[in-house]
């Protein structure tokens, strides 16, 4: 069975588990050989898909909910493996990059090199949508085999924000971001260094959406022993990991943009279009 683990074990796994193990095996089984056989790069062999079958059918037999977003792109990934093995169409809606015309590129280049640590913040609170529009962004963010191990506390009221001190002060909003150790424990396929990048990643998309909105953020410090309050307040389970924040305000500051060195400092090799 999947994942080294026999059947009555993927029974007894928490569901949170079970689906990260059937995000992992979607990637590494199918997805990845999928693409290359739709343009035509190779055939996709006769047992493609058959661990994630295996553990949709305990997914189903667990009566675990069926209409999940993962859980159905699983299913269409394997519907157009059949079809594409049948010679057929697959019943995707593929996208890919399109370069940006110029007045979108002015945008991307405001969002990257615009976007600045803000550390001043007016009294002005945070809305619950903009909240839900970051954490969304977060969960966009690239993730190692679509693991999708990140949790996140958001704090808001006075009491909460007083739980940690993370280097920066006046923000009206704090969102930790922290990652379930059971999914990465789970799926040995993925190397450990990822998960501390998957927290960045979606970190990122955070204070890229939040630039975007016109708030300000600034990505914050603390480390483990720091979190105990936290933990207590809100009873994180223990396989939780608590890595990374980033503090939340309506901007009350503008800055000097710490300088960045040049590209030709930081690259190992030279890149030339003649080589
Ligand atoms: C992992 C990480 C931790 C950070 N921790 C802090 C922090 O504890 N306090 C703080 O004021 N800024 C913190 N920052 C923000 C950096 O100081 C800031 O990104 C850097 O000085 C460059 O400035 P810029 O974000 O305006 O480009 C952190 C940034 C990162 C990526």
């Amino acid at each position: 069975m999947p994942g080294g683990k026999d059947k009555e074990e993927l029974k007894q796994l928490d569901p949170d588990v079970l689906r990260s193990i059937i995000r992992e095996r979607t990637h590494h089984t199918v997805e990845i050989f999928l693409y290359p056989a739709i343009c035509g790069e190779g055939e996709l062999s006769s047992g493609v898909g058959q661990q994630v079958r295996e553990l949709l059918e305990v997914w189903r037999e667990r009566d675990l909910p069926e209409d999940l977003a993962d859980i159905q792109w699983s299913k269409d990934l394997l519907e157009a493996a059949e079809a594409v093995q049948e010679g057929k169409e697959p019943d995707l809606e593929l996208i890919g990059p399109c370069p940006y015309d110029e007045e979108e590129m002015d945008v991307v280049d405001d969002l990257i090199f615009s976007r600045r640590s803000m550390r001043q913040f007016t009294d002005e609170d945070v809305g619950e949508e903009i909240i839900d529009k970051l954490l969304q962004a977060a969960l966009w963010a690239p993730h190692a085999c679509n693991l999708q191990s990140l949790r996140f506390l958001v704090l808001r009221t006075e009491e909460e924000l007083s739980l940690i001190n993370v280097d920066v002060s006046g923000y009206k909003t704090l969102i930790i971001a922290g990652q379930d150790s059971r999914i990465y424990e789970a799926n040995p396929h993925v190397p450990e260094h990822n998960r501390l990048l998957d927290c960045g990643a979606a970190v990122q998309n955070i204070v890229l959406m939040a630039h975007a909105l016109g708030l300000g953020a600034c990505w914050g410090t603390f480390r483990p022993k720091q979190t105990k309050k936290v933990r207590e307040y809100f009873d994180v389970p223990e396989y939780i990991d608590l890595v990374t924040c980033v503090a939340l305000g309506w901007p009350d500051e503008k800055v000097v943009p710490p300088a960045r060195v040049d590209t030709d400092e930081v690259l190992l090799n030279p890149v030339d279009d003649a080589n």
